[in-house]
This record gives structure tokens, C-alpha cells and sequence, in this order.
């Protein structure tokens, strides 16, 4: 008889519990059905199927032109690809800004078409109708502030958001908004870390940082950028576990060579 091993999966039950005890959530993104797979089977609590997709997979400079379609896409492959891990998908620039029976639509697409278990969505107090309504249908939402790709050109950079009081009071308000409103964790991007640890206590829910410091609940990094595969963008909070660029680079140089003297392929690589 063979003992099939039960899986525990990751909730946001779980997240929040993980929060109480003082357990670290680890977070990357993932694209695609094969490194979904290699990240859930590592061991990731939350994988985001990010709509940084727009620049890594497409090659975008930025966030804004990924469409609900593609990130559909991206999302269905993502969920082939695991077994535990919480997936959650972010709602695209455009899907959801314009009024909340919008975000509701959005959100509903992704949750009936890709498996995925919550969608992300960024902003406070502008998007708080949309975080509300997307919550009463039974959908679990993640918040994003601090540093909000999707208004990069009302930004004009991607440095370090909410610097100054007036900012980080309206950040501190609107992660406390968001809590009311039914998110189940918030994602601070790129904000100084004592502001990060202020609101990561101040809130009962899990915040999972980058560029945000140690104090957060968790930790995002989206894979490319850690994995070396992308290897021109080095923020200073970016730690790269791996230089996939180069490796890949060098394999792909010595298949060519080999290629070219007939050493590839050989007796035992041929019928
Ligand atoms: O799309 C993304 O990768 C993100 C992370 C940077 C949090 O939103």
C-alpha cells in the first residue's frame, strides 16, 4: 500500500499565523510552469506572479503595458507548477484605477481563469472601494505601497518613496486603511526601514518588504533580479543568490563551439 504524503498548503491563515509566532514569510515571483515548480518545490511560502513580467518576460521598461490576458497567462502556467505555496497575481495597470465594479471584473477573471489564490493590487486610500468590494466577493487581496511601479511617471524615478512626513503620514494611513478594508498582508516597496518596522508593528497583518528592510514580516525579490538572470539592474537592496547570466551564457558558448568542431553530437548522443 502506498502512503501518499499530505501537502500542507500555505493560506493567509497561515501567513498570519506566521506573523503572530515571528516566522519570516518568504516571497518571489515567478512567470512561468518550470520555475514555479523549482521555487514551490524549494520551499517559497508565496510565489507573486508579478506584473513585473512586463519587463523580465517582455522586456518592457516598465509595469504599465502588461495586459489582464498576459498576466493570465503567465498565472495559469505558475499554478501548473506548484503544490504548497500561496500564489498571488497581480491585477495589471488599467484593470482596476477606473472604478471598483471594474477591479471587482478584473479580480474574478483571474480568480476563475488561472487557479491563482488572491490577487495584489497597489495603492491606499485611492483604491480602498476596489480592495473593498474585490474582499466581500471572497477574494483575498494584498495591498502595495511605498514605491508603486505603476505610477512610476507620476513618481518620475524609482528611488526611495516616503522620505518625508507628509508621505510616510499618508503611508502609515493607508496601510491602517487597508488592514479595515480586509487586505491579508501588505507589500512595502522601497521605503527607509524604520518606517517599514513602525507600520509592520502598527498593523496586525503581514507586510512583506523589498528595498524595506529587516523589520518586515517578509521578504519579495522578484527571481530574475536574485537569480542573476537579469544582471544590468542592481539596486542596493537586491541581494543575487546565483549568476544565471553568465552560467547560461558560458553553456551556450560551449554548445556552439562544440557544435561547429563535431564534437556534439557523439556516438552515444545519436540512434
Ligand atoms: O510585480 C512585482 O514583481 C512586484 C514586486 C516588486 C513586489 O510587485
Amino acid at each position: 500500500m502506498s502512503v501518499q504524503k499530505e501537502i500542507k498548503k500555505v493560506t493567509t491563515n497561515t501567513l498570519q499565523k506566521m506573523k503572530a509566532a515571528g516566522e519570516k514569510i518568504s516571497m518571489l515571483t515567478a512567470y512561468d510552469f518550470s520555475f514555479a515548480r523549482i521555487i514551490d518545490g524549494a520551499g517559497i511560502d508565496v510565489i507573486l506572479v508579478g506584473d513585473s513580467a512586463s519587463n523580465v518576460m517582455a522586456g518592457h521598461e516598465t509595469t504599465l503595458p502588461i495586459t489582464l490576458d498576459q498576466i493570465i497567462y503567465h498565472a495559469q502556467s505558475v499554478i501548473r507548477g506548484i503544490d504548497r505555496c500561496l500564489v498571488v497575481v497581480d491585477l495589471p495597470f488599467g484593470y482596476y484605477q477606473s472604478n471598483s465594479d471594474i477591479a471587482l471584473a478584473s479580480a474574478i477573471r483571474i480568480m476563475k481563469e488561472t487557479g491563482g489564490h488572491s490577487v495584489k493590487l497597489e495603492g491606499g486610500s485611492e483604491v480602498i472601494e476596489s480592495v473593498k468590494k474585490i474582499v466581500s466577493a471572497g477574494i483575498p487581496v494584498m495591498g502595495h505601497l511605498g514605491l508603486t511601479p505603476q505610477s512610476i511617471y507620476k513618481f518620475g524615478t524609482y528611488t526611495v518613496r516616503a522620505k518625508e512626513e507628509e508621505e510616510a503620514n499618508k503611508l502609515r494611513e493607508d496601510a491602517k486603511l487597508l488592514e479595515a478594508a480586509g487586505c491579508f498582508a501588505i507589500v512595502l516597496e522601497k521605503i527607509p526601514a524604520k518606517l517599514a518596522e513602525e507600520v509592520s508593528k502598527s498593523i496586525s497583518i503581514p507586510t512583506i518588504g523589498i528595498g524595506a528592510g529587516g523589520a518586515c514580516d517578509g521578504q519579495v525579490l522578484v527571481m530574475h533580479d536574485m537569480l542573476g538572470i537579469n544582471t544590468e539592474f542592481k539596486p542596493r537592496f537586491l541581494r543575487q543568490y546565483l549568476n544565471i547570466h553568465e552560467q547560461a551564457s558560458k553553456a551556450v558558448q560551449q554548445y556552439i563551439t562544440d557544435i561547429k568542431s563535431g564534437d556534439f553530437p557523439n556516438e552515444s548522443e545519436q540512434y
